[in-house]
């Protein structure tokens, strides 16, 4: 039987996780420069969005850069934004066929002016769609998520605006960039790395993670619904004891 046929609609993963990562070793495993291994990425990035679109994953987010990425050569950076515009003027209508809402996520002010814009169009072009809701994380590091949660909450507290009893788990979910999305389901992460790099911390709390060592240009739907197969087989207990599942 195909790999999708076997996945339970039932116990789909509401929100699912990935870390794309291998891009620079895929090129230079070819004898490319790492540019064309970003660009062989956003193959995987589209493939994968429409997969998850299809079999009616509601959440998808995408760790597409990092807050520890502006380290990076000068010119790598400026490739990666160029491939984010590029993309978001590509795939809008890939967003619009498939029914999906794009969000990002992160410290949006701090990436080129080009690139705020155009991922503003796009989120506002597609703010009708319900089927899928994808999320780039961009320039993004869950310890500023959790930093920037701090200093809103205490400036509430310093207001009197709240007091300190009134800070609670779901307080401090309101105030994340995710506050609009659920708890991450099944976290992916390729290229045989087998770490968690700064991303979503408090939103993969109860995560199934998963690791393979295919590099992110080469990740297709099989991969995919290997990942989704696999999770379904785990029994998920949240500090329960199984006989109280
Ligand atoms: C990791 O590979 C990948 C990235 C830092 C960027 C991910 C970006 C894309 C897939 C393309 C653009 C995305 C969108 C959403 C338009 P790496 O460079 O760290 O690989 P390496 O570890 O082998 O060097």
């Amino acid at each position: 039987m195909d790999l999708e046929a076997q996945i339970d609609e039932k116990k789909l993963p509401k929100h699912i996780a990935i870390i794309m990562d291998g891009n620079g070793r895929w090129a230079k495993q070819q004898g490319f420069l790492r540019a064309i291994g970003h660009q062989n990425g956003t193959k995987a990035v589209r493939e994968t969005v429409e997969t998850c679109a299809k079999i009616n994953v509601p959440y998808l987010t995408l760790y597409a850069f990092s807050t520890e990425n502006w380290n990076r050569p000068k010119l790598e950076v400026e490739t990666l934004m160029k491939l984010l515009v590029s993309s978001l003027k590509k795939e809008i209508k890939t967003l619009q066929d498939n029914n999906i809402k794009l969000n990002a996520i992160g410290n949006l002010e701090s990436l080129p002016k080009k690139a705020q814009r155009e991922l503003q169009d796009v989120i506002s072009k597609t703010k009708g769609n319900s089927r899928m809701t994808l999320t780039l994380a961009l320039s993004y590091g869950a310890r500023e998520e959790i930093t920037k949660t701090i200093r809103e909450i205490s400036l509430k507290v310093k207001n009197n605006l709240i007091s300190p009893l009134d800070i609670d788990e779901r307080l401090v979910n309101d105030h994340l960039y995710t506050n609009n999305l659920p708890d991450v389901d099944l976290l992916i992460r390729t290229s045989g790395e087998q770490r968690i790099s700064n991303f979503l911390l408090w939103q993969i709390a109860y995560a199934e993670l998963s690791f393979t060592d295919t590099l992110w240009p080469d990740f297709t739907k099989k991969h995919l619904f290997e990942a989704i197969l696999n999770y379904q087989n785990r029994e998920r207990r949240f500090g329960k004891t199984s006989e109280q599942l």
